[in-house]
C-alpha cells in the first residue's frame, strides 16, 4: 500500500496511489490534450461553442469535451479542458486565437504595459466559469477517475505575453530577461500570485491534483533554470502544500534534460513529467529514483500505430516498472491522430 500514507483519502483511485509514492503492477495512464482535435466528438463541441475561448468559458461544455475522452477510453484521470493563456487574459492581456496559427496577446514590452495589469487577486471574475467546470466534473466524473487541474508555469505563461504570440526560441522573452531584468522579474512575480490564486481556487472547487505545464522551460539554462523554472515551481507547490497538504503536484518542466535530475527535490513536486527526449532507462536511474514520473511515449506513435508504438509503448511500461509511474505522452496528442492508436496504446500499457 502507500509507502508514508501521504495522501490518506486516495487509496481506490490508482493516480493518486502512484503519486503518493506507490509502484502499481500497471501504470495508471490519460493523455496530454487528451480531450482536442482528433476526437470527432470534440470537434463537434467546439462547433457548438464557436470558438475555442467561447468553449473555455462554457462551464458545461467544458465538462462535456473533459469527459468525452473518459467515456471513450475509461482513462484514469480527466484534466480540466482549458488552456494556459487564459490567466494572462485574466491579468488583463488581450487573447484571440488565430485558426491555424495559435494564440495571439497583447504584449508587454515596456513598463507601462506592466502597469496596465490587474492586481493577481483580480483573475477571478474572469476565471470563475473554469472554476465552475471543475464544480460539474467533480458531480459527474466516475469515482475510480482522478481530476487534475493545471496552470502553465509563470516562464511559459511570461513568453507568451511577451512576445504576443508562441515563439520557436522564446527570443523575445529572453531579450526582456537580459534588457529589462526587473521588469521581467515583476512581470514573472505576478504571474506566480496569480497562479497560486487560480490553483488554489480549482481546488476548493475539486481539483484532485494540480500540474504545472512549463513547456518552454527547455530555452532556459543554469542559472536563469533555476531562477525562473525551478525557483517560480517551488514557490507555486509550497504555497499550496500549505494550504492543501494532500494535494499532489505535478511538475512539466518539458525539455529540461539534466534539468529533469534533482527536480522533485528542488521544487518540491510529487511528480515529474518527461518529454520523449529522454530516455525512459535513464529517467528511471536518474529522475525516478527521487520520485514519482509521468510520461513520456512520443505523441507521434499516436499518428503512426503499428508495433513501433506497441514496442515503444512496453519499452516505458518495463524501464518504469521499478518505481512510481504515471503512463502518458511526451507532449500533447496532435490533431492527425489516429484514435484507434490511443486504444492501441492503452490496451498495450494494461495487458504489459
Ligand atoms: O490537456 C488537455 O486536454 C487539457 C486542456 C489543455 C489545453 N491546452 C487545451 C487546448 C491544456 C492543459 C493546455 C495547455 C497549454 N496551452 C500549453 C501547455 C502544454 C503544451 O501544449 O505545451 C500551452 C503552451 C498552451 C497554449 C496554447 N493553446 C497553444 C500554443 C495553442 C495552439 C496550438 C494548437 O494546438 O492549436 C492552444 C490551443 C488549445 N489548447 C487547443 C486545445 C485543445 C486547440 C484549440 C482548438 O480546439 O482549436
Amino acid at each position: 500500500m502507500m509507502k508514508d500514507g501521504k495522501f490518506p483519502m486516495s487509496q481506490t483511485k490508482t493516480i493518486l496511489r502512484s503519486l503518493a509514492g506507490e509502484t502499481l503492477p500497471t501504470p495508471p495512464i490519460w493523455m496530454m490534450r487528451q480531450a482536442g482535435r482528433y476526437l470527432p466528438e470534440y470537434k463537434a463541441t467546439r462547433a457548438q461553442a464557436g470558438d475555442f475561448l467561447s468553449l473555455c468559458y462554457n462551464p458545461d461544455l467544458a465538462a462535456e469535451v473533459t469527459l468525452q475522452p473518459i467515456r471513450r477510453y475509461g482513462f484514469d484521470a480527466a484534466i480540466l479542458f482549458a488552456d494556459i493563456l487564459l490567466v494572462p487574459q485574466a491579468l488583463g492581456a488581450d487573447l484571440w486565437f488565430v485558426t491555424g496559427e495559435g494564440p495571439r496577446l497583447s504584449t508587454i514590452t515596456a513598463q507601462s504595459d506592466f502597469d496596465a495589469l490587474k492586481p493577481a487577486d483580480a483573475i477571478h471574475e474572469t476565471l470563475n466559469p473554469i472554476y465552475e467546470t471543475v464544480k460539474i466534473l467533480r458531480r459527474e466524473l466516475p469515482e475510480e477517475t482522478t481530476l487534475i487541474g493545471f496552470a502553465g508555469a509563470p516562464w511559459t505563461v511570461a513568453t507568451y505575453m511577451i512576445a504576443g504570440q508562441g515563439t520557436p526560441d522564446q527570443g523575445p522573452a529572453h531579450a526582456l530577461m537580459q534588457g529589462n531584468t526587473p521588469l521581467f522579474e515583476a512581470l514573472l512575480d505576478r504571474i506566480t500570485e496569480a497562479t497560486i490564486d487560480y490553483l488554489a481556487m480549482q481546488i476548493d472547487a475539486g481539483a484532485e491534483v494540480v500540474k504545472i505545464f512549463d513547456s518552454w522551460a527547455g530555452s532556459l539554462k543554469g542559472d536563469a533554470f533555476q531562477k525562473y523554472a525551478v525557483l517560480p515551481c517551488a514557490r507555486i507547490t509550497k504555497a499550496l502544500k500549505e494550504r492543501y497538504p494532500h494535494i499532489p503536484v505535478i511538475g512539466f518542466p518539458r525539455e529540461a534534460g539534466d534539468g529533469y535530475v534533482g527536480f522533485h527535490a528542488a521544487t518540491g513536486v510529487d511528480c515529474v513529467a518527461l518529454d520523449n527526449s529522454v530516455s525512459p532507462e535513464w529517467a528511471a536511474a536518474n529522475v525516478q529514483t527521487s520520485g514519482c514520473v509521468q510520461g513520456n511515449l512520443a505523441s507521434s506513435h499516436m499518428v503512426t500505430g503499428g508495433q513501433a508504438l506497441i514496442d515503444e509503448t512496453r519499452a516505458i511500461v518495463k524501464a518504469f516498472s521499478g518505481g512510481p509511474h504515471i503512463f502518458n505522452l511526451g507532449h500533447g496528442i496532435t490533431p492527425d491522430a489516429d484514435p484507434e492508436n490511443v486504444t492501441l496504446m492503452i490496451e498495450t500499457v494494461r495487458s504489459s
